[in-house]
């Protein structure tokens, strides 16, 4: 059946301390199957110049790819939430980001996701201001890989964490709905859950976020190369595509994924 997940209900749960589930999708296929399966927000992410496009980064993705896979997911969805990530240098500045924003809008994205903390507050604000809905990603943000060196665990440091909750309660303030976090302790998404009124969904960051995304591609174990540690393999498990679906959608709502060793403290 239809639920049509929106940003309100994903407050809603929340502040019911039910927990949001979340997976990359890039295709019609796979969104039905997990729309279906009541994922309940599903994110076109720049992972797929690497999982689709088989770069070491995300940093070749264009806008016209996201649009594409956007586009795409949005014709299979059956009512999740659908997040469309801008993609390197698309958001450099508040012009650029509401320009590139409208297109990912158009081609069925119900909000955008944007890395980065307060150099953002500005775009942010001028999202909102033209109905366009915004998630936020901190902690490790993969288009910044050059800049951190290598993709490391962030927030390990006291002054490092303290900054990661200050950025937070100002992206929003300035409108963000959601905020991702990426490898980060489990301890410092404790506190950011805590302290943020929207909710976070971690990837790498513990069991005290309100909600966990997984790229699909680690979900299903057909990454090749390198399987972070924050990844589960729920097809081993399972030995079906649905039934995997399923059983990660069942562990994320009842706190038993993620587990401490797929965590960082
Ligand atoms: O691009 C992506 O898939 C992401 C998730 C890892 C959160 O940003």
């Amino acid at each position: 059946m239809k639920k049509n997940m929106t940003s309100a209900k994903l407050i809603q749960k929340k502040i019911a301390g039910e927990k949001i589930s979340a997976l990359t999708a890039y295709d019609a296929s796979f969104a039905g199957v997990f729309s279906d399966q009541n994922v309940d927000v599903l994110l076109i992410g720049d992972s797929l110049g690497m999982v689709l496009q088989g770069n070491d980064s995300t940093l070749p993705v264009t806008i016209d790819d996201i649009c594409y896979h956007t586009r795409c997911v949005k014709a299979g969805n059956n009512g999740s939430l659908i997040i469309a990530d801008m993609p390197f240098m698309t958001y450099s500045t508040p012009e650029s980001t509401w320009i590139n924003a409208g297109k990912l809008m158009q081609a069925g994205a119900n909000m955008v996701k944007l890395e980065g903390g307060k150099w953002l507050l500005e775009s942010i604000k001028g999202l909102t201001q033209r109905g366009i809905p915004v998630c936020a990603h901190l902690g490790l943000t993969p288009q910044s890989v050059n800049v951190f060196g290598g993709y490391k665990v962030q927030g390990r440091e006291q002054e490092q964490a303290d900054l990661m909750i200050e950025e937070a309660l100002a992206l929003e303030a300035a409108g963000a709905q959601l905020l991702v976090v990426e490898c980060i302790p489990a301890s410092l998404a404790k506190r950011l859950s805590e302290a943020l009124t929207i909710p976070t969904i971690g990837i790498g960051a513990g069991v005290h976020c309100d909600g966990q995304i997984l790229v699909m591609h680690d979900l299903l174990g057909i990454s090749t190369g390198y399987i972070p540690k924050f990844s589960k393999n729920y097809m081993t498990l399972t030995g079906d595509i649905h039934k995997a679906i399923a059983a990660y959608v069942e562990e994320v709502s009842s706190g038993t994924f993620p587990g401490p060793e797929h965590s960082f403290e």
